[in-house]
């Protein structure tokens, strides 16, 4: 299905978290040597013992909780002969995030690349929706609550880091990132379309299921550039206050 597709993430993630929470104690980062002949083993290990941390937020860091990644405003824009829509979600809420279990991760420390891929079993989406448009000739209409099941998730993660100098001392920061995202099985929902018309609105959600795959990969490239950003502005965060040298010392 060839599709245009129109996203617009209106406002970055709320990075602020609502309320403070008292504080935790913090994970102690153990240095990785550059030396170290199992570097990548050593950061996989730091990664994987921060996760309870990224999953909760942390307030210390100004780091916001990623259950659930909430998304302000997706819109979702289709032309083609056979199916055509305009579709929004609104105030979308990707839940399951957090249970990220990383793969593997290859980092250069000359090129300050880094690669990563991780796996997510399921996440689960929900959202205010409205649509309005043809699919196959069948009117398609409503608004009301979108549910989405997708299972076997996996995120692929390359990003660009480079040094900036503060006050003598060499940090870490984000220049440049890509995630992408690649969805196994994929089930979706329109709760109350056609004003919940219980017939119309049961055949167009098994079409649309029958399609959950395409709609997926429509609101994917929203979800990726949100999780972009998330990553960056956590690698960014955690990095702020750790000199380069410190968390890779030279020997
Ligand atoms: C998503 O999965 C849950 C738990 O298995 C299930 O109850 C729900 O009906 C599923 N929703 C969709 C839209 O597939």
């Amino acid at each position: 299905m060839s599709a245009l597709v129109v996203f617009t993430v209106l406002s970055v993630i709320c990075l602020v978290p609502l309320v403070a929470k008292p504080a935790h104690k913090l994970p102690t980062i153990q240095p990785c040597p550059q030396s170290d002949p199992e570097l990548n083993k050593c950061v996989l290990q730091q990664v994987t013992k921060g996760k309870p941390y990224i999953a909760k937020g942390v307030p210390e860091l100004n780091i916001p909780s990623v259950e659930p990644l909430h998304i302000p405003m997706v819109t979702l824009e289709q032309g083609t002969q056979a199916v055509n829509y305009k579709a929004k979600l609104k105030d979308l809420k990707v839940y399951g995030l957090s249970h990220y279990k990383f793969q593997k991760i290859d980092l250069n420390l000359d090129t300050l690349m880094v690669s990563g891929m991780l796996s997510i079993p399921v996440l689960h989406l929900e959202s205010d929706y409205t649509i309005r448009g043809r699919a196959l000739l069948v009117p398609i209409q409503g608004n009301g609550i979108f549910k989405a099941n997708l299972t076997d998730a996996k995120v692929k993660v390359k990003m660009q880091g480079k040094l900036v100098d503060r006050k003598g001392q060499e940090y870490l920061e984000v220049k440049d990132t890509m995630v992408k995202l690649d969805i196994g099985g994929a089930t979706a929902h329109f709760g109350n379309l056609f004003n919940g018309d219980k017939t119309l609105g049961a055949a167009t959600n098994s079409f649309l299921n029958e399609n959950a795959k395409d709609i997926i990969d429509e609101v994917k490239p929203a979800v990726e550039s949100v999780v972009n950003m998330l990553i960056d502005d956590i690698v960014n965060k955690v990095f702020k206050s750790l000199p380069f040298l410190k968390v890779f010392p030279k020997n």
